[in-house]
């Protein structure tokens, strides 16, 4: 069954910030994505396209601009109920609010119900796949993995491994989180378009047995990914080199537990030196970087301009429910604002980037999503510049649609989301 839909359409063939801008970012401004099976079959000029072939089924989203679905590189599902809760930095705020709202999912039902909720809130964002916290319960893997299956998305999650230094309700033990870990990889990990990751929640919260177990299951499994926390929070910082006196550095201490490899992707990065970033590029270490987050728990500003500079795959996650918005619209506006503070530039078309074909590569998956390259999946989203009166007018106005999108970093939420297409069924439509 082959589809067509018509609109401005823009995706990112490379990181706009290091090639050149024509050969980074592909604009068609009456564009068509022309989609069989729920593969990408080409994208091009409307006009010449439609000159070529007949019987298509034309979709017309006039006024619109069709980008590749985003792909949100770290979340916490299980903290939706707690986003914007006021006053803490990370060690408290985790306390306070994050692991009583993971206490709740030892209610398997209640796991369900918030899997459902949070899914639908990712495709009301435009949001196709993420890489996904559950809490200690095994459940909670099945829970969101189930979900993201019965609505046919491209989602990675995990069970989090914690068994010191936390709530003695919310922790594992080495031998429990290898056993269920490597269960939940045998379910799901390559089911549909399902993935596994081994979720060590951070350093902080694994004892060394903990973390060797999580580094043989790794060794075990080498295409499963891995997802943890790495540098957010001074303190954090401070207590790990208490906690690993005999590692150079907080990465150090992933790095001897076999943790860095390709398809690791660790959150935050923010207190890294050059030695971590040369070492994180070296062994194909990737980084998710969350401006809402950094700025609500006060943790610091994520320095793109080095990390890229050192070879880091980079990518956006809003980190919810460190994170203040779901949508990566939003927090493309707010890694703006991060890397205007440290006299870096951001382009909206780099933070297209960083929100689709740059967050695909650092889960390793732009074979597969991230653009409209021929063949890959088609996850889509229909953004519509005029989803409220303000940004409508700011929009009229606009000379391109590279201005348009900037805007919409600064002003949209989920009423700029026009429609979310999943592998090419629409999903969220108004
Ligand atoms: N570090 C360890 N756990 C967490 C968490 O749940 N959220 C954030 N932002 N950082 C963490
Ligand atoms: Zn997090």
């Amino acid at each position: 069954m082959r589809q067509a839909f018509r609109a401005s359409i823009l995706h990112c063939l490379a990181d706009p910030g290091e090639a050149s801008i024509s050969s980074a970012v592909e604009f068609f401004d009456d564009g068509l994505l022309v989609v069989e099976d729920g593969k990408v079959l080409d994208a091009g000029d409307a006009t010449t396209l439609l000159a070529h072939s007949h019987d298509l089924a034309v979709t017309e989203y006039p006024g619109k601009i069709i980008v590749p679905g985003f792909v949100d590189c770290h979340v916490h599902f299980p903290q939706l109920d707690i986003i914007a809760s006021y006053g803490e930095q990370l060690l408290d705020w985790l306390n306070r609010y994050a692991y009583p709202a993971e206490m709740r999912f030892a209610d398997k039902t209640h796991a369900e119900e918030v899997a459902a909720v949070f899914l639908d809130e990712l495709l009301k964002n435009g949001t196709t796949t993420a890489l996904v916290f559950g809490t200690v319960h095994a459940h909670s893997a099945d829970a969101i993995l189930a979900a993201a299956q019965a609505r046919g998305m491209r989602l990675i999650a995990g069970k989090v491994m914690m068994d010191i230094n936390c709530p003695t309700e919310l922790r594992d033990d080495p031998v429990s989180a290898y056993t269920d870990s490597r269960a939940l990889i045998e379910r799901w990990h390559g089911t549909d378009r399902l993935g596994y990751a081994i979720t060590p929640r951070f350093a902080l919260t694994s004892s060394e047995e903990q973390l060797a177990a999580a580094g043989r299951l790794a060794g075990e499994y080498p295409d499963v990914w891995i997802h943890t926390h790495l540098a957010e929070n001074k303190a954090e910082v401070e207590q790990i080199a208490r906690q690993f006196p005999g590692s150079r550095s907080y990465l150090d201490v992933y790095d001897r537990f076999e943790l860095l490899r390709a398809r690791s992707v660790f959150a935050h990065s923010l207190h890294l030196d050059e030695e971590d970033r040369q070492c994180m590029s070296a062994k194909g270490g990737a980084v998710a970087f969350c401006p809402t987050s950094n700025l609500f728990l006060g943790s610091g500003l994520f320095d793109l301009r080095a990390m890229r500079a050192a070879g880091v795959r980079c990518g956006l996650g809003t980190d919810v429910g460190g994170g203040t918005s779901l949508s990566m619209l939003r927090t493309a506006g707010e890694a703006y604002k991060v890397l205007h503070l440290q006299d870096q530039a951001m382009p909206a078309t780099r933070a297209l980037y960083l929100a689709t074909l740059g967050a695909a590569q650092v889960l390793y998956l732009d074979d597969k999503i991230g653009n409209f390259a021929a063949g890959k999946e088609a996850d889509f989203v229909v953004l519509d510049p005029a989803g409220s009166t303000l940004s409508e007018r700011r929009c009229s106005v606009a000379a391109s649609a590279e201005e348009s999108l900037f805007a919409l970093t600064m002003l949209a939420d989920d009423r700029h989301i026009a429609a979310t297409y999943v592998a090419g069924e629409v999903y969220v439509s108004k």
